[in-house]
C-alpha cells in the first residue's frame, strides 16, 4: 500500500512515521498472512503465554462454529497481569484514571494484579466459579477493569451492561444471561450530576430473578438502598481475610467462554455475543500492537466505555496484553468546559487517542480555540471507530487535533468481530472516510443480492470470507440464531449487516447498516428495542422506529406511534413517551421525534416497512413496494 499514485485525496505518512512503525512494511505483512493465515496467527499466538500449546490453530470441522487454538491452555487475565508482574513492567503504570470531579488514581501492574486477585477471591467467596455468569453495571472507574479481569481469572463469564442503559435493558440482560452475581457502582459522575446506577439496578432486580448477590462499589457515596443478605459493599469484603492477594488461577481452555456482550440485532431481543479466552486474546493483542503501534513508553487513551466492545478489546484486554499504559476518564468530554479532553491529553501526555466520529463532531462544534489552548504535541497517533467518519470531521481531527502529523486509524469492526477488521496501519496512505483495507490475513468482499462481487465503486453487502481468531463463537444460548443471522444469506460467508463500496485502489468505504440497526452517536440500537419500550407504555398500541441523518449523532431516532383507542394525542404525551423510552432502554435511546399516526406501512405478512417511512421523511423514492399491504 505504499503506492504513490492512488486516486482521490490521499494523505501519505511521513518517512519518520513509517521508519518507526511496528509494521513499517504493510505489503510484506499482507504477503505473509495472505499465503497462510493459520500460520500467521499461530506465530502471533506464540508471543503470548500458554500453559499448554494448542494442537491446532484453526478447527473448521463444524462450520460456522469455528474454533481457534484448540487443545491450548491459557488464561487471558494471566496474560494481562501475571506475565507483566514477573518482568520490568511490575512497577509500570497499567492504568491512569481521572474522575469527572477531578479525582485521580494511578495503578501499577503490581497494584492492578493485587486488586484483581483480591476481587477474584471476593467473587469466589460469593460462590462464583468457572462458567458462572456475572453481570457488571458500572461507571468508568478502575473497578470495572478489575471486575472484568477478576471474572476472567476464575473462569467466570462476564456480561458488562453499559452504564448508559436503563431498567428494562438491564433486566433483560440479567435474565437472559442467568447471572448469579451483579456488580454495580452506587453511582457515576456525568455532566456534574450523579447517574443513580444502584437505584436503576434495584428497579431492574424487581423484574428479574436469579441474582443471589449484588456487589456494590462505592464511587459517589450518596445514600442508597442496601438489601440485607443480598447487597454487599465491595470495600468491606476486600478488607476481610478471605480477600488475600493470592488467588489460584483457573487455567482455561482456549475455547472456554470469556465474556458475552449484548448487542442489538435486526429483530427481537438483544443477542449475547460470545467470545473466548484464546482467539480473542491473540486477535486483540496483535491488532492493537500493529494498528495503534503501541510502544513501551506510550500513554494510550481509548475514550470509549468499557461497556461496549471497543472498551473490552481496546481499553481492557488489548492494552494490558501489550503491557501498555492506558488512560481512562470517567465523565463527559465537555465537563465543565469543552476543553476537558484536550486538557487531559496535555496533562497526562497522551500519545495515542482513540475515539468516535460523533465525539469529534461534537467537539468540533465548539471551535478550534478550545483545542489550541492546549499543548497537544505528545499526540502521535489518532483513531476513529463506530460509524463512517465524514471527511470534514476527519480533516478537523487531522489538522486541529493532530497538527497534521498524526495518522488517523479509522478502524471498522463490530461486537461480533472482537477486533479490527478493516483498518490502516501508521505506514499506510490514508483517504478521509475510508478504513483502507482488511487487516492482513482477512479476506473481505462486497456482494450483490446473489452473492456475486460487485464492480468497483458499486454499493453492495460487506462480507467476510475467512475466519479470524477473535470472531464471535455463537450467540449465547441461541446457536440457531447465530447461523441464521450471520451465515445464512451467503452460505459459508459472514454477513456483516453493512453496505460498502470498494474503489479502484481497493480501499473500502463503509456506508452504513442495511438492517434495522440504528447507530446513534456510534451506539448500536435495534428498532425492536425502541419499539417494544414504546409499546410497553399503557397508551401505545403500535410503534415503529427509524434512524434519520443527524449532524452530530450520525443518526437520530424518529418514531411513529399508534395510540390506543380513546387516548388523547397531546404534546405532553409525546414528552412522557420519550422519557418512558429513556427510563426503559436508556437516555441514548430517547427518540428525537414522536409522530402520532393512524396506520403504519406494512407488508402483507404484517412486517413494518421501515424503509417506506424513511423514504417519506427524506423525500426519496421508497423503492420496490410490491409487498406493501394497502388494504
Ligand atoms: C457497526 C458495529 C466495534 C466498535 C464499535 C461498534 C459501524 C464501526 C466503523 C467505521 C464505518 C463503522 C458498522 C458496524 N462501524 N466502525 N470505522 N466506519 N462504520 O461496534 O456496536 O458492534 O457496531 O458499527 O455499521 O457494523 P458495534
Amino acid at each position: 500500500m505504499s503506492s504513490k499514485d492512488l486516486h482521490g485525496e490521499v494523505f501519505y505518512p511521513s518517512e519518520e512515521v513509517v521508519k518507526n512503525a511496528n509494521v513499517p512494511d504493510w505489503d510484506a505483512l499482507q504477503k505473509e498472512a495472505g499465503e497462510d493465515y493459520e500460520k500467521f496467527w499461530g506465530k502471533r499466538a506464540e508471543e503470548l503465554h500458554w500453559f499448554k500449546k494448542w494442537d491446532k490453530v484453526l478447527d473448521d470441522s463444524d462450520k460456522p462454529f469455528y474454533k481457534w487454538f484448540t487443545g491450548g491452555k491459557t488464561n487471558i487475565a494471566y496474560n494481562c497481569l501475571d506475565v507483566h508482574v514477573k518482568t520490568h513492567r511490575r512497577n509500570k503504570l497499567a492504568l491512569i484514571w481521572e474522575g469527572e470531579n477531578g479525582d485521580m488514581r494511578m495503578l501499577s501492574y503490581y497494584r492492578l494484579h493485587r486488586e484483581t486477585c483480591k476481587f477474584a477471591n471476593v467473587l469466589r467467596s460469593l460462590g462464583v466459579s468457572k462458567g458462572d455468569r456475572v453481570t457488571i453495571y458500572m461507571g468508568r472507574t478502575p473497578e470495572i477493569v478489575m471486575a472484568m479481569l477478576a471474572c476472567a481469572r476464575i473462569g467466570a463469564i462476564h456480561s458488562v451492561v453499559y452504564g448508559g442503559f436503563s431498567v428494562e435493558a438491564l433486566h433483560e440482560r440479567i435474565e437472559d444471561s442467568k447471572s448469579k452475581v451483579l456488580i454495580v457502582s452506587d453511582g457515576a459522575y456525568l455532566r456534574g450530576k450523579i447517574v443513580p446506577l444502584k437505584q436503576i439496578a434495584d428497579e431492574a432486580l424487581k423484574r428479574a430473578g436469579g441474582i443471589e448477590h449484588v456487589l456494590v462499589v462505592k464511587r459517589t457515596g450518596q445514600d442508597i438502598n442496601m438489601e440485607d443478605g443480598r447487597d454487599l459493599w465491595l470495600h468491606e469484603l476486600m478488607a476481610l481475610p478471605i480477600a488475600t492477594q493470592n488467588c489460584a488461577l483457573e487455567i482455561t481452555d482456549a475455547e472456554d467462554p470469556l465474556f458475552m456482550l449484548y448487542t442489538s440485532g435486526t429483530t427481537g431481543k438483544p443477542k449475547a455475543i460470545l467470545h473466548t479466552h484464546g482467539g480473542y486474546m491473540v486477535g486483540t493483542y496483535t491488532t492493537l500492537k500493529y494498528v495503534f503501534d503501541i510502544k513501551e513508553e506510550d500513554r494510550y487513551w481509548c475514550a470509549a466505555d468499557p461497556g461496549w466492545i471497543t472498551g473490552h478489546s481496546y481499553i481492557v484486554y488489548g492494552p494490558l496484553l501489550n503491557g501498555a499504559t492506558s488512560f481512562m476518564y470517567e465523565g463527559a468530554p465537555t465537563h465543565p468546559y469543552p476543553n476537558r479532553w484536550w486538557n487531559l491529553v496535555e496533562k497526562y501526555g497522551i500519545n495515542i487517542l482513540y475515539t468516535a466520529p460523533t465525539a469529534i463532531r461534537g467537539l468540533m462544534r465548539f471551535g478550534d480555540a478550545w483545542v489550541n489552548r492546549h499543548d497537544l504535541s505528545s499526540l502521535r497517533l489518532l483513531g476513529s471507530v463506530g460509524e463512517p467518519i465524514n471527511p470534514e470531521a476527519w480533516k478537523w481531527y487531522y489538522k486541529v487535533v493532530g497538527n497534521e502529523k498524526c495518522p488517523i486509524m479509522d478502524t471498522w469492526w463490530q461486537t461480533e468481530t472482537g477486533m479490527f477488521m478493516i483498518t490502516p496501519m501508521p505506514s499506510v496512505p490514508l483517504k478521509p472516510g475510508s478504513g483502507t483495507k482488511p487487516f492482513p490475513g482477512i479476506e473481505m468482499d462486497i456482494f450483490d443480492e446473489n452473492g456475486n462481487p460487485v464492480k468497483d465503486n458499486e454499493e453492495g453487502y460487506l462480507v467476510i470470507k475467512t475466519p479470524w481468531p477473535a470472531m464471535i463463537r455463537t450467540i449465547y444460548n441461541d446457536p440457531d440464531r447465530y447461523v441464521e443471522q450471520y451465515w445464512k444469506k451467503y452460505p459459508g460467508v459472514y454477513m456483516t449487516g453493512d453496505s460498502a463500496k470498494r474503489d479502484e485502489d481497493g480501499y473500502i468505504w463503509v456506508i452504513g447498516r442495511v438492517d434495522d440497526v440504528i447507530k446513534v452517536s456510534g451506539y448500536r440500537l435495534g428498532t425492536a428495542e425502541i419499539e417494544s419500550a414504546l409499546v410497553s407504555h399503557p397508551s401505545v398500541a403500535e410503534a415503529a422506529a427509524i434512524g434519520l441523518p443527524h449532524e452530530v449523532k450520525g443518526n437520530a431516532i424518529y418514531t411513529y406511534v399508534i395510540l390506543k383507542q380513546g387516548v388523547e394525542p397531546t404534546e405532553e404525551l409525546k414528552e412522557t413517551l420519550k422519557n418512558h423510552v429513556g427510563h426503559e432502554v436508556g437516555p441514548i435511546a430517547k427518540p428525537q421525534q414522536i409522530k402520532f399516526v393512524d396506520s403504519l406501512p406494512k407488508t402483507r405478512s404484517g412486517k413494518i416497512m421501515r424503509r417506506v417511512l424513511k423514504a417519506k421523511e427524506l423525500g426519496v423514492d421508497p423503492g420496490n413496494l410490491s409487498t406493501l399491504d394497502e388494504s
